[in-house]
């Protein structure tokens, strides 16, 4: 359903890879709601992934950047803006990678080149976003910015390894820039932490199967869909949310307030093969 939120808004999406992406159900949302706006991706992505496709659908036109490579955001800036015609209301930044995760490299046994890159691509890049659009005058007074996070920044989790720092750097950069850009032009920073999500990059991370499944047991409203968090997003952006900023917005069902469920006590009782450990009929048993 279309409410025109973002009607004669103009933004630019960072991250649309494939259809499981979410920056590519916020372009798809942002599209129907009225929004004008391009995509950026790295030329790699952009020649192997689907991204043609969303351009196609949306009317929207690709810019190719590396995220970490200040010259090439700042093209991705003055073209957009040429492109549609004005300065830019919204931006969405949904890129994350780290070749420790990929190759299996444990936390205490880490590539550092792997996590100067990790920490470049994954946070950094935000920053340099950010610097570029406010030395070019890029964004609209009233505007809004919203990056991707995730728990891992605030609680450890197995496997997450370097995006972990990653994500508490990004939460920060979102909070000393939502400063500056709120002080100065009215302009709101904030990340949405999400759910765990099978994208290309949830699946970079070995048991995302099974902790999906821990996250939707301890989630009394059930784990945030790519879907839901593109509903989030579009709030984010329009101009019903003009005084939330600098805040790390939880998009998780519940789940960052949890201890134990009923549900994942459960099964975790029934793994345990434990006679004393009476399982409760109903929830509300316990
Ligand atoms: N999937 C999850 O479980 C989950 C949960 C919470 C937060 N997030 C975050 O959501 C965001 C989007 O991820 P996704 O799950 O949609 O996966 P995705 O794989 O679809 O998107 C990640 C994107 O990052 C891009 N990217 C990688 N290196 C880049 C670079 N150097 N320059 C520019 N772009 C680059 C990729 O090309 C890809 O489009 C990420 O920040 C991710 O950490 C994901």
């Amino acid at each position: 359903m279309s409410y025109n939120l973002l009607k004669g808004k103009r933004g630019i999406i960072f991250g649309p890879l494939d259809e499981k992406s979410i920056a590519w159900k916020v372009a798809e949302r942002a599209w129907e709601e009225g929004a004008e706006f391009t995509i950026s991706n790295t030329p790699t992505a952009i020649r192997f992934g689907t991204v043609k496709e969303l351009a196609e659908k949306t009317g929207s036109v690709i810019l190719p950047a590396d995220a970490t490579n200040v010259k090439e955001l700042e093209n991705v800036f003055q073209s957009s803006m040429e492109i549609l015609g004005g300065k830019i209301d919204f931006m969405l930044h949904s890129i994350g990678m780290s070749m420790n995760v990929r190759k299996g490299r444990r936390y205490d046994d880490l590539d550092y080149n792997y996590f100067v890159k990790t920490m470049d691509i994954s946070a950094i890049s935000f920053h340099k976003m950010l610097q570029v659009a406010r030395k070019l005058d890029a964004f609209n007074e009233w505007g809004s910015v919203v990056a991707l996070s995730y728990v891992a920044a605030q609680r450890t989790l197995f496997r997450y390894n370097d995006m972990a720092d990653a994500k508490a750097a990004l939460e920060s950069i979102a909070r000393s820039f939502g400063y500056i850009y709120g002080r100065d032009r009215k302009i709101r920073v904030n990340t949405i932490s999400q759910s765990p999500t099978l994208t290309t990059a949830g699946s970079g991370v070995k048991g995302i199967d099974n902790l999906i499944d821990f996250t939707e047991r301890m989630s009394p409203l059930g784990n945030a869909t790519a879907d839901e968090c593109a509903d989030y997003c579009i709030t984010l952006f329009s101009d019903l949310t003009r005084k939330v900023t600098m805040q790390n917005l939880y998009h998780d069902g519940g789940f960052s307030n949890m201890g134990m469920s009923f549900s994942a006590m459960a099964v975790y009782n029934r793994s345990l093969d434990c006679p004393d450990c009476i399982e409760p009929e109903e929830p509300w048993d316990d």
